[in-house]
């Protein structure tokens, strides 16, 4: 079976930094991925890279068996939704309008599509509980609201691979699991999703692998309950915490050991 997609050894640098080095995974049609790690470690460059955002320096990214490069813009939008959300703010659009350009990076629009692309537009919101922003302005909506509309957009684009950088950031508990409920119902569809999630729970409770990156390398990867413990908060994230797991399903019990700052390191901002 071909791999959805195929990252080889892909590297990328800016100026003098090496943000990603000698990245190399896999991953197969009807998974879902879940990319984690601290700030900065690399998770958007590596999403940024497979939706050709960014060229790697060097290594090679295979979407379906071709290079991700090979591929036209045209034909890669059919193949590669991404939702990289940073939305360039300051020109009103209403929220339909902003799904409606997930249905036009696949097809150009004639006017006759229009109807069949709202219906397509009116599913995306409404299976991410958001069809009541239909009509909104999306530059007055809260963060989460934007988020919602900005993965309703790229789920429009009617992908096979859906890359998603941190979808569940602002949402509240009951739209971050409606957003992975989605994914996981996408993902038994056939799609392939990749998404880079700070939350470790929900990461290991719907990924069927998850992938960690440390400082631009994958220092884990495999199934949830392999890749979440105790050692890897330690050494990867800096925190100390108890891990548990129960019952049969993935989601970890992670506790924290508090630590509390002395008082007397805060000096000047008493
Ligand atoms: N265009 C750029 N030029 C220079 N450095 C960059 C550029 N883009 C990213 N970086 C640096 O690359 C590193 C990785 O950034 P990246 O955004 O991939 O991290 P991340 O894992 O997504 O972090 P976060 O969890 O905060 O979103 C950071 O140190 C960042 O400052
Ligand atoms: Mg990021």
């Amino acid at each position: 079976m071909v791999c959805s997609i195929v990252v080889s050894g892909v590297t990328v640098r800016f100026e003098s930094s090496v943000v990603l080095d000698g990245v190399i995974f896999s991953v197969n049609r009807g998974e879902v991925l879940g990319v984690l790690g601290p700030n900065g470690s690399g998770k958007t460059t590596l999403l940024r890279s497979i939706a050709r955002a960014i060229n790697p320096t060097s290594g090679e990214i295979l979407v379906f068996g071709r290079p991700a490069w090979d591929y036209t813009e045209e034909e890669y939008s059919k193949v590669v939704s991404a939702m990289l959300p940073n939305w360039p703010g300051g020109f009103s659009m209403k929220t339909y309008e902003i799904v409606l350009m997930g249905c036009r990076n696949r097809s150009r629009n004639f006017w006759w599509e229009e109807e069949e692309e709202l219906e397509v537009a009116k599913e995306a919101l409404q299976l991410l509980g958001a069809l009541d922003l239909f009509e909104r302005d999306f530059d007055k909506l809260s963060s989460g609201e934007q988020r919602k509309v900005l993965i309703a957009k790229s789920l429009a684009q009617r992908t096979n691979i859906i890359l998603l950088d941190e979808p569940v950031a602002y949402l509240d508990i009951k739209h971050k699991l409606e957003v992975m409920n989605v994914l996981r119902t996408l993902a038994e569809l056939g799609k392939t999703v990749v998404v880079s999630l700070h939350e470790l729970e929900l990461a290991s409770g719907y990924c069927d692998k998850l992938l960690v990156l440390n400082r631009g390398k994958i220092v884990a990867a495999g199934e949830p309950r392999s890749v979440i413990s105790e050692d890897l908060l330690r050494e990867v994230y800096g925190v100390e915490a108890e891990v548990k797991w129960d019952g049969d399903h993935n989601y970890p019990l992670i506790i924290p050991k508090t630590k509390k700052i002395p008082k007397e390191e805060i000096v000047c901002l008493r």
